[in-house]
């Protein structure tokens, strides 16, 4: 179909990011040139396997290429994430689902080299996971930052705390060399879509009982049902916060969102704040502006698309 975005998801699949791959698809308004996977939540293996499941629930499976990446950050151990996501990453739902997609051979920065180049200015770039795989792309093909249409990168918190500690989100903390080297590369166009806007990005039980499709609904409670328990423990509010959805949301529209444009930079030499996003909003390091930093969102209008989208979704069975 012609006039639909073309995206690249870069995802670690965890709980959000899968709803983000389901967003994406049941959208139909994006031509999802691939996903690239990589460690994260969970391991590669796990994060490609998932991916694959949740091709294979929308009945997509094998029409969009998964390529394996990163197995490890560029200089860190894997800082994995089974508490929030589970053992296998999705909440243990689609335990017992057999995949028939297998991974391509193309390594996932080798995909996005390749796929940016062949389109210059018309491929965006979707990271929700630790940023690995473009910066190993960044590596390879430098120029890379001339020929994305747009980087979103769901990520940092600017004006609030971290997830994983005091003061770093999870995907910054992961790998923080790999996001220094994304924010410092020049990408004309990189927005940062931060916990400063995902957390009022809230998905409830109420809300999943709107989903129509029934094996889309059933994936959705399923998958997110310990995630918003613990929600609620640490929160004290029964939710999925839908951190890597909306990073997609900011993708099909920009709307929903207010960005002001900053230089921001990542921590990587502090014992007490690696992978802090630190926000010059008084411009006080005199340097030019590298982000589009999201600073508020209009979370009922996001939900409302998130639940319309999926609602219009297609599955394995057919069922819609
Ligand atoms: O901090 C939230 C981010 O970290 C999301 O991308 C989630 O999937 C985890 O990777
Ligand atoms: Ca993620």
């Amino acid at each position: 179909m012609t006039g639909r975005k073309k995206v690249i998801l870069d995802v670690d699949t965890g709980v959000d990011d899968a709803l983000a791959i389901i967003l994406a698809v049941t959208s139909g308004q994006l031509d999802i040139l691939g996903i690239t996977t990589v460690s994260g939540n969970v391991s590669l293996d796990q994060a490609t396997l998932n991916t694959c499941k949740i091709l294979e629930l929308l009945g997509v499976s094998g029409q969009i290429p998964v390529c394996r990446g990163a197995d490890q950050p560029l200089l860190r151990e894997s800082v994995f994430e089974h508490r929030v996501h589970g053992k296998d990453g999705i909440g243990g739902a689609l335990a017992d689902m057999v995949v028939t997609q297998q991974a391509e051979a193309e390594r996932a920065e080798d995909f996005i080299i390749r796929q940016v180049l062949a389109q210059p200015g018309e491929v965006t770039l979707i990271m929700t996971a630790p940023l690995t795989n473009l910066a190993r792309a960044l590596h390879k093909c430098p120029e890379l930052t001339r020929h994305a249409a747009e980087v979103i990168v769901m990520g940092g918190v600017v004006q609030g705390f971290g997830n994983i500690t005091p003061t770093a989100e999870y995907n910054m903390y992961a790998d923080p060399e790999a996001a220094k080297l994304v924010l410092a590369a020049g990408f004309p166009r990189l927005t940062l879509v931060g916990l400063d806007v995902t957390r009022k990005a809230l998905l409830s039980a109420e809300d999943i009982a709107k989903l129509q499709v029934p094996a889309i609904r059933e994936y959705v409670e399923k998958s997110t049902a310990d995630y918003r328990t613990r929600y609620y423990e640490r929160n004290g509010v029964q939710a999925c916060a839908l951190h890597d959805p909306l990073a997609v949301g900011v993708a099909l529209n920009r709307s929903f969102v207010t960005v002001h444009d900053f230089y921001v930079d990542v921590e990587t030499r502090s014992d007490l704040c690696d992978g802090q996003t630190v926000c010059d909003f008084q411009n006080r390091l005199g340097k030019p502006a590298n982000a589009g930093v999201c600073l508020e969102v209009d979370a009922p209008a996001f939900l409302k698309g998130f639940i319309n989208s999926l609602n219009q979704g297609r599955t394995k069975d057919g069922s819609h």
